[in-house]
């Protein structure tokens, strides 16, 4: 009889401890890249660290970069990402994290993040575009109020129907809006992965190849940690059209805050402290690009 309910005691502990150990390994679902990514090249290149996976590294080498994307598929959501980018001479080495439906189609959706390296103590370049249908040409370039490689930072992708917005450490760089009451198409049908990478561009990247990737100093490495989607997969939008709530890959559930999300006035003083010091390129000022007149999207208010 003692021996029985000592051993259904054991028992209980057994099962208790196995519940907690569940338990805790689900909040480290929070940012585990283990789960939510697959890697797409590079092999090795591609390394997990940390309690399942907290943080990544990518690295590039003389024989190839390396990259990953996440397993599932999105529309619309809020895509956070910290990043600590190739320090030192980084020049010819380009970082991207974009989202992208489908690229077969010839028709896809994409929204670019890319960070291109330079020479030692030289500023990054960070580069933006949205794809629509297939049509890109929507550049903006910025440099940064601080250095990507001491730290990690938080870039975000915002994607509703109303706006794409691109942030840093939730400072607002750029704004598209949803323009197709003129005739301008928008991303908002196609599902989409979020991708990241890290590739060697020095026949571009760098003041148009002038530059090389110097590999003796290889390999590049840049840093990932605590992301979060919180979005709805398209199986999950079809199923509850209406849902208010949506599930962020951090283990809580939110209200979808991003569905809404737009400048307010915080938000719009630093958009235009940004454009006025730290953008040095926009497509919609290329008068030399443009000479036969500007995208359509142009002639609207710049936020
Ligand atoms: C590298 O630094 C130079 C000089 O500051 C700058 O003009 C250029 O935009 C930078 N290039 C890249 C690719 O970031």
């Amino acid at each position: 009889m003692a021996i029985s309910s000592s051993s259904k005691l054991k028992f209980l502990v057994v099962i208790v401890s196995v519940l907690l150990a569940l338990a805790s390994t689900n909040t480290a679902f929070g940012s585990n890249f283990d789960v939510e990514f697959e890697r797409t090249f590079g092999d090795n290149r591609v390394k997990t660290f940390g309690h399942g996976g907290q943080i990544l590294s990518l690295s590039l080498d003389k024989y190839s970069g390396s990259g990953f994307r996440s397993k599932k598929d999105y529309v619309f959501g809020r895509f956070d990402m910290q990043l600590k980018l190739v320090p030192g001479d980084s020049a010819g080495t380009v970082t991207t994290l974009y989202l992208s439906s489908d690229q077969s189609t010839g028709t896809h959706d994409e929204i670019d993040f890319e960070f291109l390296g330079n020479v030692s103590g030289q500023p990054y370049t960070i580069h933006t575009n949205v794809f629509s249908q297939g049509k890109g040409n929507r550049e903006q370039q910025f440099h940064l109020w601080f250095d990507p490689t001491k730290n990690f930072h938080t870039y975000s992708i915002v994607w509703n129907t109303k706006l794409i917005m691109f942030l840093v450490d939730e400072t607002p760089l750029r704004v598209f809006r949803n323009h197709e009451d003129i005739g301008v198409s928008f991303p908002k049908n196609q599902p989409m992965k979020i991708y990241s990478s890290l590739w060697n561009a020095d026949d571009w990247a760098t003041q148009g190849g002038l530059v090389k990737t110097d590999w003796s100093k290889a390999p590049f490495t840049a840093y990932y940690r605590n992301f979060n989607i919180d979005s709805t997969t398209p199986r999950a939008a079809r199923a509850d059209a209406s849902a208010v709530t949506t599930m962020s890959t951090n283990g809580k559930t939110t209200l979808g805050a991003w569905r809404t999300h737009d400048l307010d006035a915080w938000g719009r003083r630093r958009l235009r402290w940004v454009q006025k010091y730290f953008m040095i390129y926009n497509y919609c000022a290329d008068l030399k690009r443009f000479s036969q007149g500007f995208p359509l999207e142009c002639k609207h208010s710049r936020f």
